[in-house]
């Protein structure tokens, strides 16, 4: 892990740097779409008071070297899923091939296991979005299935490859 990387919880003044780093289409093609592109401050303005009002907070700034760097965070589900959490995670592409990431999702998977109640983390990727695959991967998630066709983005369908991670702590031995 990397020793020059830390999380924390956003800041109103993350806004200029979030919006600078999250309005490049190379970030936005390994995203969903409701994350809008362009990206004006506004946008990374309302994305942290959102994110303020939830309890308990879970989504943080990556840190490099105590300089923000890209964002990383989970989201509890509902109903039946309501022990699973999704993580999602981009970084500005300045600071990509350091292995940051991979150290910042492991932060957030030790919070997460730790600090909540998540009893699994899982994500989706792109299939084509083989830095992701290799970040989760690093981290211990396990590939758990192909969604075939299941994404379409820019007029693409793509197939999607399914992770989880489950809490050591609630389930030892698998
Ligand atoms: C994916 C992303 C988060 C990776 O961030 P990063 O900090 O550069 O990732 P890391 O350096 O921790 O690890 C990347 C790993 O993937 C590897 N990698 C990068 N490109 C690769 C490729 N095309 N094929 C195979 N492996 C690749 C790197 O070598 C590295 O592995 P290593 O540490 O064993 O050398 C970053 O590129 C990003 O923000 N992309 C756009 C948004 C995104 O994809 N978000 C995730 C959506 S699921």
């Amino acid at each position: 892990m990397n020793p020059k990387v830390s999380i924390r919880h956003l800041l109103k003044s993350d806004a200029e740097l979030l919006a600078k780093y999250i309005n490049n289409k190379k970030i936005w093609d390994n995203l969903r779409d409701y994350i809008p592109h362009p990206y004006s401050l506004e946008d990374a303005q309302n994305h942290i008071d959102s994110t303020q009002v939830k309890d308990p907070k879970t989504d943080f700034a990556i840190l490099f070297e105590n300089e923000f760097a890209g964002l990383v965070g989970f989201n509890m589900q509902t109903d039946v899923y309501r022990h699973s959490a999704e993580i999602g995670y981009w970084l500005g592409e300045p600071f990509w091939g350091k292995g940051i990431t991979s150290s910042a999702v492991k932060l957030v998977v030790d919070h997460a296991f730790n600090v909540t109640e998540v009893k699994r983390l899982y994500t989706s990727v792109f299939d084509f979005n083989k830095a992701s695959c290799k970040v989760l991967e690093k981290v211990g998630f396990i590939a758990e299935g192909v969604g075939k066709k299941s994404v379409i983005k820019n007029g693409v369908y793509l197939d999607e490859i399914r992770y989880g991670l489950l809490n050591p702590k609630f389930f030892p031995s698998t």
